[in-house]
C-alpha cells in the first residue's frame, strides 16, 4: 500500500493510473477507521480495478468549540486494517498542504445544508464540501463512495458534484452497525455507558417506524 502525503504526488499516481487504464474508487475520511469505513473500502474495490483512501482530519468541519484537537488519530491502526481490503493507496496530506494560508475558496451547497445536522453546526457542511472538492480534485476518481449513515452530508456531496459537473459517480452505501443496532462511528468512543445506551433509542425507534409502516 502506497502512503502519499502531498497533493502533487497524488495526483500524479491518479494520472499514472488513468494512463493505464485503471478505474479509480475513492474514500475519503478522518481516520480512526471501524468496520463502516471499511464496508466502503471493500465496496469500492468490488467496483473498481483501484482503491484509494484519504486520512485527512480536515478542521474546516469543526465548530471554534468541537473536538478537532482531540479527535483520535490511529493512523498506523488505520494502515493495517485498509492493507486488509486491500487499498492501494493512502493519501494523507498535512493541514498546511490543504489549506495554504492565502486560500479564500469555498465550496458551498446552500440549501440542503440548512437544518438538521446544518442547524447546529455552522460552517460544517461549506468545511466539508470544500475538502470533498478538492480531494476530488487531487485524486481524480472515476467513483467515490460515501456511508449513508451521514445522509445530510451525502445528499449534500451529490448536489456538489451535480451542480460542479464533477465527472465522479456518487456511491452510496449501506450504515453498518454494532450488533445492537446503534450506528458504528468513529465518535461513539466518546460516549458513557449511559450515553450509549440512550443512542440506541434511535436505531430502535427507526426499526418500530419501519414495523409499524409495514
Ligand atoms: O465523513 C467524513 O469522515 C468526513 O466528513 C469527510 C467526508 C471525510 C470529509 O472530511
Amino acid at each position: 500500500m502506497d502512503i502519499i502525503t502531498t497533493p502533487k504526488e497524488m495526483t500524479r499516481y491518479a494520472e499514472k493510473a488513468r494512463m493505464a487504464g485503471e478505474l479509480i474508487a475513492f474514500v475519503p475520511t478522518m481516520g480512526c477507521l471501524h468496520d463502516g469505513h471499511l464496508a466502503l473500502m471493500r465496496e469500492g474495490r468490488r467496483r473498481a480495478s483501484i482503491v484509494v483512501a484519504s486520512i485527512f482530519v480536515n478542521p474546516t468541519q469543526f465548530g471554534p468549540n468541537e473536538d478537532f484537537a482531540r479527535y483520535p488519530r490511529t493512523f498506523d491502526r488505520d494502515c493495517d486494517l485498509m492493507r486488509t481490503v486491500p487499498v492501494d493507496a493512502v493519501f494523507a496530506p498535512e493541514v498546511a498542504a490543504m489549506y495554504p494560508p492565502d486560500a479564500q475558496t469555498w465550496v458551498e451547497v446552500s440549501e440542503l445544508t440548512q437544518g438538521l445536522c446544518g442547524s447546529h453546526r455552522p460552517g460544517h457542511f461549506r468545511g466539508v464540501t470544500t475538502i470533498v472538492a478538492k480531494l476530488f480534485n487531487i485524486v481524480q476518481p472515476h467513483l467515490a463512495l460515501f456511508g449513508e449513515k451521514d445522509f445530510q452530508q451525502l445528499r449534500a456531496i451529490q448536489r456538489m458534484v451535480a451542480d460542479l459537473n464533477f465527472n465522479i459517480e456518487i456511491v452510496p452505501v449501506l450504515i453498518v452497525r454494532e450488533r445492537d443496532g446503534l450506528a458504528m462511528s468513529s465518535r461513539n468512543a466518546y460516549l458513557s455507558a449511559d450515553e450509549r445506551e440512550r443512542a440506541l433509542c434511535l436505531s430502535l425507534a427507526l426499526r418500530a417506524a419501519r414495523e409499524k409502516h409495514r
